[in-house]
């Protein structure tokens, strides 16, 4: 039965049992910021689960895409190695919502691993465990099923600590957990290995093919353990696994999907196809998550998500080159995996240019490091030590590229430790070095024990506050004194700190005795706002009333170009696609400048489409609303968060119509209308998969235009052009005209060279059987001096010429012979022999040379010199 099949029958009996058919969710959880990669078929229900969300059907079925490579399940390392290890696999799985429980779950499984129907396997050569506890399901093992007692095995807690069991089902370090229940298959006594539970659990003998959880816990953060709304059932079953099963292979790289994928990887490495070699079963198992992967809008990258794809991009390249392939050659393989599995996720086929094209570049960027990281690995090697230093991976790591576990992979090969105290300890230099180049508002930490400040400027501009603290040079102070700067803290304040790229806000902060001009407002701590700035007139002392408002016209720019920023990321996500994210961002008074994730530069067309997508959602100008809610609930209503982002338990969530959903603490204007126009104004690459696009809105934009304008006046004024239609013309125009008069001078200047040349000819010297022309002709650039000696050279058969010219300090030589001289007479030895004595150097061919040279006092000598050597090389 080929892969396909099993899938295709998986899916239809448990249809038949009133489960609805759901698709698999996308690798990256987009519900789920806590979790890198999907990693079971039940992480797309884990709301379901959790009863925060609700579903039309209460059973359901899937054939879920699953990576384990970072995060909790993680086997990338093993990948290779092993008979069933893959960084990317299908996870089938049937699941009920507080529907059926135990009794079903098992039966389920049990009809269609054996029903003659389905994939009837020998019920003699199934058995099944249990958690230890759960009487339950041995029961209905033992009875209802039928296994013989010897069969069923209870596991308890046999990772050291209350339910860290094989036999307790866990996604992650919180949420839905339950027991559960395994289904082994007995490859049979040739097999080494023993039962689930024995000291030879490890071996390929016994092998897991069906998980049923039997979800009825959430635990939380603290480790607690509550109690589901309703018992459900998560169930997953290896398709790789069942399937070798099936085809009677006891290494799921032997089954059909894989032997296509490992001929495939055979071919484009140029080795003999062979299931045995490690390299090529990890270049079939990473073409799978790779390119699964970029589908579902991962990109490689320094960072979360993208950097787990770079690292097992990066491990196939390197297996590649292992098999003496070092040209790109992995992304010429998405091509077969689409053929492959392109049927049953359609997704590969319509995006296959995009996976190939970002593999390529991946691999081109990682080729030209691969090479000399390998010297230099190499090198570290060649002495036969038995660890490798921790400088030394730094090294790979920092400048060639090598993520730590590839320089792993290597030294695995070579039963070699890594130093990776030695490592960490370089990675933390390179951290603290980092740290330090910041800005050192950042590092200086006031001390502060008093009251937070409460935030008033989400809709007033001033408030009225008293002083809590003040502070000179970071020391706290009773008092600031007129021309002094500081820092004031207030209990009430209007004016925002800067946090999520917005920057702080600017403004006065008014007492009877004195005035602080407010240059800029930082947190100092996390509900404490410092405003940083001078006081320009009288004294500020604690605990005095004061009026603080802030520059509400700049502040307004602020909150125009942060709005926009929300709608330009949701408008690029939309153009780009939804692998865009953002990686950094600044809001300002002037502009709002954004980093995304993306590879190649944006277009014109693309910026063009954003700009009216953002301007028609200002146009629009509905409500800009903020509200609080958990962050659960914030992600259900769609809000985008950042990946590897720590959010509080409350969150802001900033609504624009339907457009935009943000977690943002930040201002922003009441209506889109208020932004004004909208233009992106740049776009440049600022680091290997980041471009940053600047935009300006409002009053900006019109600066902008006007500026636009003014320039093509200044244009239509130059060109002497009647109206700015006209200015293209008249520029193609001028053009044209500067090539035609460039021409002209360039007959100009050979007309001169044959004349000077003329002349020349009459100065020659004879010497021996050579006529010499040797000329000083300041003021003549270098192409006149080659051209008038070709000129020369072409007039006879005897000539040898060095002409030399000084312009601006230095001295260009030109030398030439006639061809049929320059045999015994080189033209490139004599310039060279005359730009040595001048301090330069130079050469050329026998018959033209040209040099330079810088000692324009021994010029005359040198020239002096050249009659005598010619006649030194006729002798
Ligand atoms: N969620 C369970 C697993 O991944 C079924 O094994």
């Amino acid at each position: 039965m080929k892969t396909a099949e099993i899938r295709q029958k998986f899916l239809s009996f448990f249809e038949s049992q009133g489960h609805t058919i759901v698709s698999s969710s996308s690798l990256v959880p987009h519900d789920d910021p806590t979790l890198l990669f999907t990693n079971a078929g039940m992480n797309q229900f884990k709301d379901v689960f959790l009863g925060f969300d609700k579903r039309p059907y209460s059973r359901a079925v899937t054939a879920q895409k699953c990576v384990r490579a970072g995060g909790k399940h993680n086997d990338l390392e093993n990948v290779g190695y092993t008979a069933r290890h893959h960084t990317f696999f299908e996870m089938m799985g049937n699941f009920s919502f507080g529907d059926y429980f135990k009794h079903d779950a098992i039966k389920f499984a049990w009809e269609f691993l054996t029903s003659p129907q389905y994939l009837n396997l020998p019920k003699e050569k199934l058995l099944a465990t249990v958690y230890a506890e759960d009487d339950e399901a041995y029961d209905i093992w033992l009875n209802d099923i039928g296994l013989p007692a010897e069969k069923i095995i209870r596991i308890g807690d046999n990772k050291g600590a209350k339910y860290a069991s094989d036999n307790f089902w866990t996604m992650g370090d919180t949420g839905p957990c339950g027991p559960c229940s395994e289904i082994f298959f007995d490859h049979g006594e040739e097999i080494w290995g023993g039962p689930p539970g024995s000291p030879e659990e490890d071996g390929d003998r016994f092998i897991e093919i069906w998980n049923n959880v039997f979800m009825q816990f959430n635990r939380d953060e603290s480790g607690e353990m509550h109690l589901l709304p309703k018992p459900s059932v998560d169930t997953g079953m290896g398709l790789e696994r069942i399937t070798a099963v099936l085809q009677h292979v006891h290494s799921n790289y032997e089954i059909d999907l894989f032997v296509d994928l490992l001929k495939a990887a055979a071919r484009e490495t140029g080795v003999p196809y062979n299931q045995e070699t490690p390299s090529l079963k990890v270049i079939a198992d990473h073409i799978r998550a790779c390119s699964f992967l970029i589908a579902d809008g991962v990109l490689p990258s320094n960072e979360g998500r993208g950097y787990v794809l770079r690292r097992i991009i990066r491990r196939a390249v390197r297996h590649g080159y292992k098999l003496g392939q070092n040209k790109p050659f992995f992304h010429k393989l998405v091509a077969d995996l689409a053929n492959i599995m392109g049927d049953a996720y359609p997704e590969l086929r319509e995006r296959q240019d995009l996976i190939t094209e970002q593999l390529r570049l991946e691999e081109t960027r990682f080729a030209q490091t691969l090479e000399t990281g390998m010297g230099l690995l190499e090198q570290a090697l060649a002495d036969n030590q038995k660890v490798l230093a921790g400088e030394v991976i730094f090294k790979l790591y920092d400048t060639y590229g090598f993520p730590y576990d590839l320089t792993a992979d290597i030294c695995r090969e070579r039963e070699i430790e890594l130093d990776e105290e030695g490592f960490n300890r370089e990675m933390e230099a390179q951290r603290a070095r980092a740290r330090s180049a910041k800005s050192f508002k950042a590092n200086v930490q006031l001390e502060y024990e008093g009251a937070d400040s409460a935030f008033k400027g989400y809709t007033d501009t001033t408030a009225q506050a008293k002083i809590l603290a003040l502070y000179r040079d970071n020391e706290a102070v009773d008092e600031l004194h007129e021309g002094e700067e500081g820092i004031v803290v207030l209990d009430n304040t209007p004016f925002y700190a800067e946090s999520g790229g917005q920057i702080g806000d600017t403004g006065v902060i008014a007492a009877v005795s004195g005035r602080f001009e407010v240059a800029d407002t930082q947190k100092i701590k996390a509900a404490v706002f410092g405003q940083y700035g001078k006081v320009a007139a009288g004294s500020l002392k604690v605990g005095e009333d004061v009026t603080a408002s802030i520059d509400s016209d700049i502040r307004a720019a602020n909150m125009r170009n942060h709005s926009a920023t929300h709608l330009m990321h949701a408008a690029l996500r939309e153009v780009l696609g939804e692998h865009v994210e953002q990686k950094g961002s600044l809001v300002t008074a002037e502009r709002t400048r954004f980093d995304i994730s993306h590879q190649q530069a944006i277009t014109a067309e693309e910026i063009a489409r954003v700009e009216a997508i953002v301007n028609q959602s200002i146009l629009a100008n509905v409500p800009v609303e903020a509200a609080h809610m958990s962050f659960d609930d914030a992600i259900a209503a769609g809000a985008m968060a950042l990946f590897g982002e720590k959010y509080g338990d409350e969150v802001r969530v900033l609504k624009m119509g339907e457009f935009s959903t943000e977690l943002c603490g930040g201002t922003h204007v009441s209506r889109t209308g208020d932004i004004g126009l909208f233009k992106i104004v740049s776009e440049q690459g600022i680091a290997a998969g980041v471009r940053r696009v600047e935009a300006v809105t409002g009053l900006n934009a019109l600066a902008w235009a006007q500026e636009q304008e003014q320039l093509i006046k200044t244009v239509v004024a130059e060109v002497k052009a009647q109206t700015a239609d006209d200015i293209v013309t008249k520029v193609q125009a001028a053009q044209s005209h500067a090539k035609q008069l460039e021409k002209a001078l360039a007959e100009a200047n050979s007309k001169l060279a044959a004349h000077a040349g003329a002349a020349l000819l009459g100065e020659a010297q004879a010497v021996g059987a050579a006529r010499v022309i040797v000329k000083q002709m300041d003021g003549v650039d270098g192409n006149a001096l080659r051209d008038i000696t070709t000129d020369l050279t072409g007039k006879g058969d005897d000539l040898v010429v060095l002409l030399a010219s000084v312009a601006d300090d230095k001295i260009s030589l030109c030398a030439g012979v006639s061809k049929a001289l320059s045999k015994t007479i080189k033209a490139g030895d004599l310039v060279k022999t005359v730009a040595e004595k001048v301090g330069g150097k130079g050469g050329g061919r026998p018959d033209l040379a040209q040099a330079g040279g810088t000692d324009i006092a021994a010029l005359p000598a040198a020239l002096n010199g050249v009659a005598a050597w010619v006649q030194s090389k006729q002798v």
